[in-house]
């Protein structure tokens, strides 16, 4: 009751979050050069000055041209249209110059908030109804801020000093050991059934059911996927599903995305890789990022696998990956009142101290760091840090409706995606909280995933 998100945003609000997300756009291209925008620096991603060019085209398209009108008829200029050109083939299309583009942001925004002052948002419109179609372009933008910066990390020979940077709060002392927490089975309210701005896919609210089970208080540490390495999980297909050995066989995977060993510049093989950790253990390795190199932590959660990697981690430490209504249960349910709640620790907004999120430290902090973000049966770090790979499939709720756009939703739903929860160290607060549902190709990994384990009782 009394959620932050029941409450509509005011007309004031609404332009606040418009600015807001596009101050953190400018700062973190701001360290980039010329050259460093326009330069594809890896097939899986856009160049950077295309995610801005296509910010601002879907800026124009909803809050400029499309405003008050509840058809889909118009589009996206071609160019900026990313159904029209895949990621891999975005380096060759003709973008504009950066001053352009800077231009174009500009322009846009000065006339969707001239389109805002005016709006009746109290309107039968579904998209002004509330600011809707407000919040929608706001999130867009942070989730290409997202983006953007799984482009800037693949920048292997660059170096990426960011504008603003935080440091991580102390571990807490009282943190309890890692292992499990147990959820009791039953019914609990899961996807988003609140009149705030929730993307169509997390609707309708549904009241969905489990089984008594246990999830993993923690994500998955570097400690603890070092012992993966040195046991030879990167060698034993007996742990991993034939789909994903044959990805693992075929992409020469042999520890997750970014870690060299320490003087090397590019990953040994899977064997080298299982003698070095043997030998030395974590210590062997370097992760090697734009941010330049660092060792990977023990109690840092480990990030950059694919869901493959992670399905095979599980089944070598005697565990599984939670289904997505697991995971969603796990964080949002409270024993106490029988609710779900939005956020992990309740209703109130992220903040520094309940998780990791917001691109404040460019990577994910140790686990136990965050004690008030934790959820009502015991989980910590659920939003922020690395998004958790989950079992399940991209599928749509029943009763499902594709709003505004089928492209943000329906076009994915399939086999072919499985679901991330939680959000990552790169994920804006407007878009982290217990529904919300990210989805990736399995053999994905650029994108900033981990793991947390869920197991039978
Ligand atoms: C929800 C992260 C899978 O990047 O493809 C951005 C978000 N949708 N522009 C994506 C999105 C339209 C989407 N993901
Ligand atoms: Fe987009």
């Amino acid at each position: 009751m009394g959620s932050s998100r029941e409450n509509p945003l005011t007309r004031d609000e609404l332009r606040g979050g418009l600015e807001d997300v596009r101050c953190r756009t400018l700062l973190l291209v701001q360290p980039l050069s010329r050259e460093l925008l326009d330069r594809q620096h890896s097939a899986l991603m856009s160049p950077i000055a295309w995610d801005l060019g296509h910010i601002a085209a879907f800026e124009d398209l909803w809050l400029v041209r499309k405003l008050g009108e509840t058809s889909s008829e118009q589009e996206i200029e071609r160019a900026f249209d990313a159904f029209q050109t895949p990621r891999s083939r975005r380096g060759e299309l003709e973008i504009p110059d950066i001053e352009v583009l800077h231009e174009r942001l500009l322009t846009t925004r000065e006339a969707a908030l001239e389109g805002l002052a005016a709006v009746d948002l109290g309107s039968p419109n579904p998209l002004l109804r509330g600011g809707f179609v407000y919040e929608m372009v706001r999130d867009h933008e942070a989730q290409h801020q997202e983006t953007i910066l799984q482009a800037v990390m693949l920048m292997e020979h660059e170096l990426y000093t960011p504008a603003r940077w935080e440091p991580f709060p102390n571990p807490d002392p009282g943190a309890p050991a890692a292992g499990f927490v147990r959820v009791p089975a039953g019914t609990f309210q899961m996807g988003d059934s609140s009149s705030g701005f929730a993307y169509d896919n997390e609707r309708p609210g549904w009241d969905a059911t489990t089984g008594e089970y246990e999830m993993g208080r923690y994500p998955v540490t570097n400690a603890e996927f070092i012992e993966f390495i040195a046991a030879g999980g990167y060698l034993d297909p007996r742990i991993w599903s034939p789909e994903g050995w044959h990805w693992k066989q075929e992409a020469g995977l042999v520890a997750p995305g970014g870690w060299v060993l320490r003087g090397d510049t590019a990953p040994p093989d899977a064997a080298t890789a299982r003698e070095a950790s043997r030998g030395a253990g974590l210590s062997a390795w370097r992760r090697r990022s734009a941010l330049g190199e660092a060792d990977p932590l023990p109690l840092e959660p480990v990030m950059h696998l694919c869901y493959w990697e992670a399905e095979a981690f599980a089944r070598f430490a005697g565990a599984r990956l939670p289904t997505e209504i697991e995971w969603e249960k796990a964080a949002s349910w409270d024993p106490d009142s029988g609710r779900s709640r939005s956020f992990p620790w309740g209703e109130e907004e992220p903040t520094s101290t309940r998780a990791n999120l917001d691109q404040l430290r460019f990577g994910p902090a140790p686990i136990g760091s965050y004690a008030d973000g934790r959820s009502a049966v015991g989980c910590w770090g659920m939003l922020g840090d690395t998004w958790e790979w989950t079992r399940s499939s991209f599928l749509p709720y029943e009763g499902f409706l594709a709003f505004p756009y089928s492209e943000y939703s329906d076009v994915f739903f399939g086999h072919e995606y499985r679901v991330l929860r939680g959000g990552s160290w790169a994920t804006r607060p407007t878009v982290a909280r217990c529904s919300f549902r990210n989805w990736d190709y399995p053999i994905r990994r650029q994108i900033f995933s981990g793991i947390r384990l869920a197991r039978d009782v």
